[in-house]
């Protein structure tokens, strides 16, 4: 079996699907590996170490998606008449029922690895989890450099700088690392989420939990491990309690994501104009449109009372050599789970969990519920 890594071509994308430790691994398996030439250049990794673990060097796309029966990637890849029907596709698909449709067509066997579900044996795989931690750790380092005065207490002969007070706002997978991280440099840390299991593990990490807790909030995970959309009412209490946070914050750090939908907005106009002059905010739910009314994705921007919001996209891709490494490592791990070593190819049975949530197409048929085309519109 052939399996191919091209360069990922999306605007801000700096990942690779593979790294020289990940082909060697998967050369182990039996596969025949073929990269193209420079794909993992912006994750550090040249040419000559995929050849040295293994790998053939393909002068383009095309070339190395020839005859490939297996195909990983970052983003789903832009050349996919370049793929053989049937092949299978392992990427962070972000595809929709029309999309699904046309892998569908194209007779793409697509695994959409930000579907995978919360479960244990799905962790060591979980994209979602292993980029958002660096995220949130990248976020924290941006706000440093973006912020004028310095995140720990300084007491010097010329007298006292103060910690630098941070509000994360979701602390999932992203969120808890911003705090461990903004903790570690000095800063005081409070931070708010409507999962309940938010409370404690917030507390845990030495920050203060900032939060609305009634019913409602008791009830905000998914069986899944996702967050729900919240009610209005709840959503109004909770900017109140925010309102009142962040006009005494100096840093603001937003990641809170409800899967497959516009992030929320949680930030307004009127809480950054409460802000002082100076303050930072980072967005980093700004590849859903940002937390934050004020946020410009893709960009810095400055408000009309001097805070500074940072709205990048794309966040692992900030720190490419170790978002490839987990992420290639992620893909890996799926792989081996479901490799059938006498046949020497992967076998994933519809019943297991965890290809029945990351499958969209098979066999030409869009088969994820969430992306198979409503009868009506079929016929
Ligand atoms: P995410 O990226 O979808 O969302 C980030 C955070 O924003 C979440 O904690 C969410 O509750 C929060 N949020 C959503 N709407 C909000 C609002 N209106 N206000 C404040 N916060 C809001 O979530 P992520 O980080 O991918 O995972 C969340 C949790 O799921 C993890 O902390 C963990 O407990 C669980 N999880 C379990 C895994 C497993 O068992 N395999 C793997 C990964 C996560």
């Amino acid at each position: 079996m052939r399996l191919a890594v091209v360069e990922e071509r999306a605007a801000h994308e700096t990942r690779v699907a593979a790294t020289p430790e990940t082909v060697r691994k998967l050369a182990a398996l039996g596969l025949s590996i073929s990269i193209e030439s420079g794909a993992g250049l912006t994750s550090g990794f040249p040419d000559s170490a995929y050849s040295e673990a293994g790998a053939e060097i393909a002068p383009s796309a095309a070339d190395a998606l020839a005859g490939a029966d297996i195909v990983f990637a970052v983003r789903l890849p832009e050349a996919r008449g370049a793929i053989k029907r049937g092949a299978l596709v392992v990427c962070i698909a972000a595809a929709d029922a029309p999309l699904a449709a046309q892998l569908a067509q194209a007779d793409l066997n697509v695994i959409a690895m930000e579907r995978l579900p919360r479960i244990t044996r799905a962790q060591s795989m979980d994209v979602l989890s292993s980029q958002a931690n660096l995220a949130g750790y990248r976020a924290v380092i941006e706000a440093a450099n973006a912020f004028d005065r310095g995140f720990p207490m300084m007491m010097t002969a010329a007298g006292t700088v103060p910690p630098a007070r941070v509000f994360v706002i979701g602390a999932g997978v992203a969120g808890l690392q911003a705090i461990a991280t903004a903790r570690r440099l000095g800063a005081i840390v409070s931070a708010t989420d409507v999962r309940p299991a938010a409370k404690d593990e917030i507390k845990s990490l030495g920050a203060t939990f900032v939060g609305v807790e009634d019913e409602e909030s008791a009830a905000a995970q998914t069986a899944g491990g996702y967050a729900r959309e919240m009610s209005e009412a709840y959503r109004q209490k909770q900017a109140e309690l925010v309102a009142a946070t962040i006009a005494k914050t100096d840093i603001v750090i937003t990641t809170a994501l409800v899967l497959g939908r516009k992030a929320p907005r949680l930030v307004s106009a009127a809480h950054v104009a409460s802000m002082k002059p100076g303050s930072v905010i980072v967005d980093i739910a700004a590849d859903a449109g940002g937390n934050c009314e004020l946020t410009v994705p893709g960009q810095m921007r400055l408000s009309p009372n001097g805070v500074k919001i940072l709205g990048y996209v794309n966040w692992a891709s900030r720190m490419p050599v170790a978002a490839s490494s987990l992420y290639a490592r992620n893909l890996l791990t799926f792989l081996t789970t479901f490799w059938n070593k006498d046949s020497q190819s992967p076998v994933l049975p519809d019943a297991d969990p965890i290809i029945a949530g990351a499958m969209l197409t098979r066999g030409g048929q869009v088969i994820h519920p969430e992306l198979r085309p409503i009868p009506s519109q079929a016929a």
